[in-house]
């Protein structure tokens, strides 16, 4: 605890971003409240990707009620791998991620074995509101389960890391790598005990790493260096994050995306509340960057012009890149 407090003072003197400053500052400021069901309802984010030509997981089918469970095995049926959501979580809570068939049953991503009808119990719960915001109803989504790209193996334990980029008005301004462990069972989410890697915004190559609130160099499962990594097509990121802008409208969002063997880049999710550990992730604070991008978009609105996402991707690697002068 004791180190975090220090970790979270040596960020504030480099611009950090808190709680009320993000919600007041940022996610009031930004975020029409109109909009919101299309990022917080994961099935809405996914027909509007699809619309807007941005790849996404396939989705193989929706449970809206119990009666609908009764339609499971058709959904999956060709299917030995798919992953069971709700459509409104977050935190990686209620995920079912199903790697494989055993002899009529199923294979969970960390091996466990399952029955049929527990993952009709799974969509019940689902169903009722036991993971959704607010605790309201909601539905289960069915969709492909992604497959890592190999370049993840060695820092990386099953399931698929995601990567997290800020976007600010359009701008992407700090971006994370998020790698699963053998305590986070499968997901990429940092409180069910993921790792997250900073990520520099010019280059796609990984910066420490932090778990569980500290620092560390090495994925704890695989022992392998995080840091020095170079994340594939790295500006192909950083365009498809900044191209979410026009897609929801929403102006600060966290963008999270996958890297599939076969399919290349996908949008998992958007975010309208993104977390503030990726600036410990990244040893740096979120708000001198914020700033920079609303003074440029100030004098862009002076100048009567706007930008497009390939442009906005180049000011921000320019200005927050590493490997560039700070100021
Ligand atoms: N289609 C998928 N295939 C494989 N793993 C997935 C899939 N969807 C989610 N996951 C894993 O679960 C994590 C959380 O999923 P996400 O859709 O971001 O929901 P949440 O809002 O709960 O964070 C991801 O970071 C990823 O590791
Ligand atoms: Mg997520």
């Amino acid at each position: 605890m004791f180190g975090l407090i220090k970790t979270w003072k040596a960020l504030k003197a480099k611009g950090i971003m808190g709680i009320n400053q993000r919600n007041a500052d940022y996610v009031l400021k930004y975020n029409k409240r109109s909009l919101y069901p299309i990022v917080d309802d994961k099935i809405i984010t996914k027909l509007r990707a699809i619309e807007a030509g941005i790849q996404v997981p396939q989705m193989y089918g929706i449970i809206e009620t119990e009666k609908d469970i009764d339609r499971l095995r058709e959904i999956i049926d060709g299917h030995n791998d798919f992953v069971i959501k709700p459509a409104q979580g977050a935190g990686g809570d209620g995920i079912m991620v199903i790697a494989d068939r055993f002899e009529g049953r199923y294979k969970t991503i960390s091996g466990r074995i399952i029955r049929h009808d527990e993952i009709e119990h799974q969509i019940s719960s689902i169903l009722t509101g036991l993971y959704s915001l607010g605790g309201h109803r909601d539905r289960a989504l069915i969709e492909y389960r992604v497959t890592p790209d190999p370049i993840f193996k060695s820092i990386s334990y099953e399931g698929v890391p995601d990567i997290r980029i800020i976007v600010l008005q359009g701008y992407p301004v700090m971006a994370m790598l998020r790698l699963p462990t053998r305590q986070s069972s499968g997901k990429a989410n940092l409180h069910q005990g993921a790792i997250g890697v900073g990520v520099d915004l010019a280059t796609g190559i990984t910066l420490h790493g932090t778990w569980l609130n500290s620092k560390i160099s090495k994925h704890p499962d695989t022992t392998n260096a995080v840091d020095g990594v170079q994340l594939p097509d790295w500006n192909g990121f950083m365009t498809l994050a900044a191209s979410c802008y026009e897609l929801c409208g929403l102006g600060y969002i966290g963008v999270d995306m996958v890297l599939d063997k076969e399919q290349g880049p996908l949008i998992l999710e958007l975010n309208a509340r993104p977390g503030l550990n990726i600036q410990i992730a990244n040893d740096s604070g979120l708000t001198w960057r914020t700033q920079r991008v609303e003074a440029h978009l100030q004098e862009l609105e002076q100048a009567g012009t706007q930008e497009t996402p390939a442009e906005r991707v180049r000011f921000t690697q320019q200005r927050f890149g590493h490997v560039q002068p700070r100021n």
